[in-house]
This record gives C-alpha cells, structure tokens and sequence, in this order.
C-alpha cells in the first residue's frame, strides 16, 4: 500500500479525487492525500471539518474481490489499523466507538467513510476515507464542534508528525488487510472488541421506526452490532451512529 502517493494542496474531497483515479486504472493500494479540503464528506451525508496543513485528509484505493454485504467488515478493520497505528504513535487512550469513530475522552479524533461502486454481487473497489483531526487546537474548531471534537495535539499535549502517522497506519492496514484476506473477519472482530468502547454499555441509536435503547452486547460475523433491550430482545444494528449513555 502506498507505492503511489497522490499528493494536494486543496481537493473539494480526496474521495473523490480517487473515485476518478480509480476510473483512470489506478492500482490497489494508491493513496491520495490532501493538505485542505473544501468538501470534506463524512458519514451519513455529513460534512468534514478538515482545515490546512492540521489534519490527515486521505483516501485509500481498495480492490478486494469480497462479496458486497462484507463492506462493514473493511469498516470495522480500518478502524482497528487506525486504531493501533494511534496508539503506536502518541501514548492517548483511544478507544472505537461502533461502527468506526476513534474517541479520546469521548471526544472524536477521527473518522472513516467507506465509499464502493461499480458493484455487482462483488465489490469492485472500494475507497477508504480517513480523516484524522492530528495537529488542531481548540480554536481550529468552529464553537459547535468543541464538545464533541478533539485532535490528537490537544489530548496529547504535543504536536504529532502527520509523515509519522500516515506511515504507521499503512503499516497497521496491510497487516491488517493480509490476515483479513487469508483468515477472515474472526481475527478483526477480536481486535476491534478489545478496542471498543461500546460493548457492554448502555447505548441509544434512533431508526426510521422509533428509538432503540439498550446494552451493546456483541459483534455479529457481517460486523452489525447486537443489542439487548431491556425487555431481553436482540436487536441488531446494521447501520448509522449510536449514541453512548
Ligand atoms: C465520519 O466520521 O463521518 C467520516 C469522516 C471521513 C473523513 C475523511 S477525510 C478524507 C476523506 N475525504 C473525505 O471527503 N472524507 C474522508
């Protein structure tokens, strides 16, 4: 990963720079990286935050031949390499929250949008999207993002190399991508549950029929999280943000 470096000062989104490289015959592996975004996308049709020469705005071109319906499972491991390229990195408590978000002190330091298309019943490709608030203080963060946002700077106390960083999570990816690719999910969802924060906690997610409140319990295999409600029923979450209580 990473022998073909893409490298902007200001793209309106590293996502969709790579969705053309890709459509150009770029190979698995290319990265594009950008020093600004105007049109950072996060999930959920959210935007980004992602101001100058700060963060690491990136984009990972993927070609597994995996079934679509295991795209979740790419989610969760890229959340485990990022996870522990972090805490290689700069010694902060870190901690995933389902499906992907990395918090410190319950704050988001980072985030993670997997993109796919061209699919039919196998993924064609997919574009992993990693933002990674590294070097911003406090007053990089417009007033409504400073309860919820932190950067690693901040919880750190110093400043961390974004070379550093990038290097450490392809390192953690490829490692991460390999045993995925010859072993499966079961190796990933051990990781990512001892790096959750959200199993065995009380949580809420709202869905189109109502809201769902209970204890995250487990990891099912396609990565879709269980949870117990009250009354005792299962149920699982397949997708979108949860809130932790
Ligand atoms: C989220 O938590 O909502 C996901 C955020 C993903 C942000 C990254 S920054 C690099 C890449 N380009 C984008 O436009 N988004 C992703």
């Amino acid at each position: 990963l990473g022998q073909k470096v893409h490298i902007y000062d200001e793209v309106d989104s590293t996502q969709t720079i790579a969705h053309q490289l890709v459509a150009s015959g770029a190979p698995e592996g290319t990265i594009v990286l950008a020093e600004r975004q105007t049109a950072g996308r996060g999930r959920m049709g959210r935007s980004w935050h992602s101001p100058s020469g700060k963060g690491i705005w990136m984009s990972l071109i993927l070609t597994p031949r995996i079934p679509v319906y295991f795209m979740p499972q790419l989610t969760l491991l890229s959340a485990v390499a990022l996870c522990r390229a972090i805490q290689k990195v700069c010694q902060v408590e870190i901690g995933i929250k389902w499906p992907n978000d990395l918090l410190i002190h319950g704050k988001k330091v980072s985030g993670i949008l997997l993109e796919s298309s061209g699919e039919d019943e196998r993924l064609k490709y997919v574009i992993a999207g990693i933002g990674i608030s590294v070097n911003l203080s406090v007053e990089d963060y417009p007033e409504e993002l400073r309860s919820i946002a932190t950067s690693l700077a901040i919880e750190s106390g110093s400043e961390v190399s974004r070379e550093g960083l990038v290097q450490a999570f392809l390192l953690e990816f490829e490692e991460m991508y390999a045993l995925y690719l010859e072993k499966g999910f079961a190796p990933i969802r051990l990781l990512w549950e001892a790096l959750s924060v959200t199993l065995k906690r009380p949580i809420r997610t709202s869905t189109p029929s109502g809201f769902i409140e209970g204890i995250a319990d487990s990891l099912d295999d396609t990565g879709a999280l269980t949870v117990i409600s009250a009354s005792g029923e299962r149920i699982k979450i397949y997708s979108g943000d949860i809130e932790l209580k």
